[in-house]
């Protein structure tokens, strides 16, 4: 008689070492119901907070709010309204009181589930709680997947600018289930393509291959796996972003964040605006990192291939690029720190470029 494998030994499970800690991220279908079971070894309670917004508290809670119980934890669910709104002070606020209304302590634990939304402000509610209780991230968008739930930087935004009050708290567990992308919309899927592109760009050129393939079989387990490797070895390296190892998970962000700001925050989303920096990156890559023609060209098409746009739209108010470029933090003294890939798979950081050389290859966007 055939026995069927349990569903867990089929489950890939990435080794995540940051600073001292070491954790796992966990990819894979049906993880939702086993969000209890699998934090069980790892965390006291017996309370727990699962923190979502109404969007993904309305599709995924109950699963994770019964294997909670299953597990014998008493659990609460908070929710947020969805988008990046939520992500403030107040929001954190009314966060924390809900957990010491529902008798969190400092044995207790967060489930963060959702995009990167609920992940980066229950991580930082995590971090800050009983001056830091652990936490689980439970992303449900593949930017999350990918991206925002790994590494440990969580944050609210200040009406001063995004990401200004945060932490680097690192969660106890990653559970990716990749069914849950199957309800996400085309345009948020494209957010996390952008990711996997600029990490395919600046780590590991063989991911182009992977996701030629991934466009016949949809595989997201292999996908997402692959790129939580990549970022997880970028962030070991550099876990509180110190030694600018860290920094080139910023390529394509540079020009991407000043054309956000020119477009006015929502009017494209930060994924678009990461593709059209991405194509400005490859252009100054070309022109001082020895990028060869034909790569930029892969990655080009890489982009166009994931619905991303390569050009900016013929309406865009172009003059206010290079202003919000030179608002840049990171320029100084007329110089960015900018990030180059001098070949397909690798980047490195380079102040050796001007604003001018920048701007030169937005106005072929
Ligand atoms: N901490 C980090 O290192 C890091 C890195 C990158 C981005 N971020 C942050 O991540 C945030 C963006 O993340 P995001 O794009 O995941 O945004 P998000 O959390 O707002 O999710 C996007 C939308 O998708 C919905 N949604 C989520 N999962 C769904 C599903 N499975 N099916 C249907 N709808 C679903 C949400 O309700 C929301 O409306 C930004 O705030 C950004 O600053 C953090
Ligand atoms: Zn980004």
């Amino acid at each position: 008689m055939l026995v069927k494998p349990s569903p867990l030994t089929a489950l890939n499970r990435v080794g995540i070492r940051a600073g001292e800690q070491c954790y796992d991220a966990i990819v894979g279908p049906g993880l939702l119901d086993r969000v209890g079971k699998l934090v069980a070894p790892l965390v006291r309670g017996p309370r727990c907070a699962v923190v979502a917004d109404e969007n993904t508290a309305a599709l995924f809670a109950a699963r994770v709010l019964r294997s909670l119980t299953e597990a014998s934890y008493q659990r609460t669910l908070i929710t947020l309204a969805p988008g990046e709104e939520s992500k403030s002070l107040e929001q954190l606020g009314a966060v924390c009181e809900q957990m010491a209304a529902a008798g969190l302590d400092r044995t207790s634990f967060l489930v963060a589930l959702g995009g990167g939304v609920p992940g980066d402000l229950a991580g930082f509610a995590a971090a800050i709680y009983f001056r830091g209780i652990p936490y689980v991230q439970v992303p449900t968008t593949l930017l999350a997947q990918v991206d925002s739930s790994i590494g440990g930087k969580t944050a609210v935004n200040l009406p001063a600018g995004k990401n200004l009050l945060g932490a680097v708290h690192q969660p106890v567990l990653i559970l990716a289930d990749t069914d849950s992308l199957q309800t996400l919309p085309p345009r948020e899927l494209s957010q996390g393509f952008a990711e996997i592109i600029k990490h395919a760009i600046i780590a590991d050129a063989s991911l182009f291959a992977l996701l030629d393939s991934f466009a016949r079989n949809r595989n997201f387990t292999e996908l997402v796996r692959r790129n939580i490797e990549i970022k997880a070895s970028i962030v070991a390296q550099d876990e509180q972003d110190v030694t600018g190892a860290r920094a080139i998970l910023n390529f394509g962000h540079t020009v991407g964040h000043a054309i956000e700001r020119a477009a006015g925050y929502g009017a494209l989303a930060h994924g678009e605006a990461v593709s059209l920096g991405i194509v400005a990156a490859c252009e100054v890559s070309v022109r001082k990192a020895g990028l060869k023609e034909a790569e930029r060209a892969k990655a080009i098409s890489m982009l166009e291939a994931f619905d991303l746009p390569t050009k900016l739209p013929p309406d865009f108010p172009r003059q206010l690029i290079l202003p919000a470029l030179r608002a840049d933090k990171k320029f100084e003294r007329g110089q960015v720190r900018f990030v180059v890939t001098p070949a397909l798979g690798s980047a490195r950081l380079t102040s050796d470029i001007s604003v001018e050389e920048i701007a030169a290859a937005i106005e072929l966007l």
